[in-house]
């Protein structure tokens, strides 16, 4: 009974909210077969995250190319799941404005979303860090698979995918528009995410104080009665459980179906 209260309580605060954007992880592919980073089955279990810095890369790409092989080749196969569906689908309803997601997979737009922004980019290109020249990641690395490691553009330069590494900074038009979607929100919907990794991990608490947690007005601005409602779906309680006003524990490619077809029926 108490999911399926929750459910309905979440489908009703989608149905009526005037402005509600998502924020997704891993976690939203992972039935797609896509391993999220932190789960029991996650990438950073097998891989040491220190290999996937900026620093890390620009002293051994080709290191880095050997286990970008090894981990992400085929990713452009991958398929969108019911999470993604669902969500491409609330938008077409009109009752998301946004899906500002960490994920480099591609799978919303592949999806149908429209309004999508890559915080943390996406593994479709490789881009030359001396001339800014793009390549098809599936070039790439069908090169790399011949020997040519690591992968450099026509001018010499060494090429780079178009992701975010750690130590490196976020695009700035992406954070600065997701910003401005967790200020203007009046919901958000938390899809599949540890909510462990800054910034992403700021912006639900944006969201919902319309402030930052790193703020050191923070406390004293008596901002802590969020207005905005966050809800969670995971598979596990995150740090975001604590001022999330509803959690939906399970997988997201069962849960969000339902909640959209939920908000659906309201709408009609
Ligand atoms: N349905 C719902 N939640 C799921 C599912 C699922 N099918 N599968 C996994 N999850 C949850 C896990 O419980 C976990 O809380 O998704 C979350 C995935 O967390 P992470 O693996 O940490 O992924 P993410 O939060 O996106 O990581 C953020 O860290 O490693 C960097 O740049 C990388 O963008 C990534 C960032």
């Amino acid at each position: 009974m108490e999911a399926e209260r929750l459910l309905e309580e979440a489908a009703r605060r989608i149905a009526t909210s005037k402005h509600c954007v998502a924020l997704t992880g891993a976690g939203i592919s992972t039935e797609s077969g896509i391993p999220d980073f932190r789960g029991p089955k996650g990438l950073w279990r097998k891989y040491d995250p220190e290999d996937f810095t900026l620093r890390s890369f620009l002293s051994n790409p080709a290191k880095y190319w050997r286990l970008h092989l090894e981990i992400f080749a085929g990713l452009d196969r991958a398929k969108p799941n019911p999470a993604h569906f669902a969500l491409a689908e609330l938008e077409r309803l009109g009752k998301l404005k946004c899906v500002i997601t960490q994920n480099v997979d591609g799978l919303h737009q592949k999806a149908g979303s429209r309004h999508v922004v890559e915080l943390h980019g996406n593994l479709g290109k490789a881009r030359c860090l001396s001339c800014g020249r793009e390549y098809p990641m599936g070039e790439v690395e069908g090169r790399v698979a011949g020997g040519e490691n690591p992968p450099k553009c026509s001018c010499g330069g060494l090429l780079k995918p178009t992701v975010v590494f750690f130590e490196e900074p976020l695009p700035f038009e992406a954070f600065r528009k997701a910003e401005e979607e967790a200020l203007k929100c009046d919901l958000m919907l938390v899809v599949g995410t540890s909510a462990v990794v800054y910034p992403a991990a700021e912006l639900p608490y944006l969201a919902k104080f319309k402030f930052r947690p790193s703020s050191p007005l923070w406390f004293s601005s008596g901002l802590g009665e969020g207005k905005t409602a966050i809800i969670e779906v995971n598979m596990e309680a995150t740090p975001l459980t604590g001022i999330a006003d509803l959690s939906l524990f399970g997988k997201a490619g069962k849960i969000l179906p339902r909640l959209v077809e939920r908000v659906r029926s309201m709408l009609e």
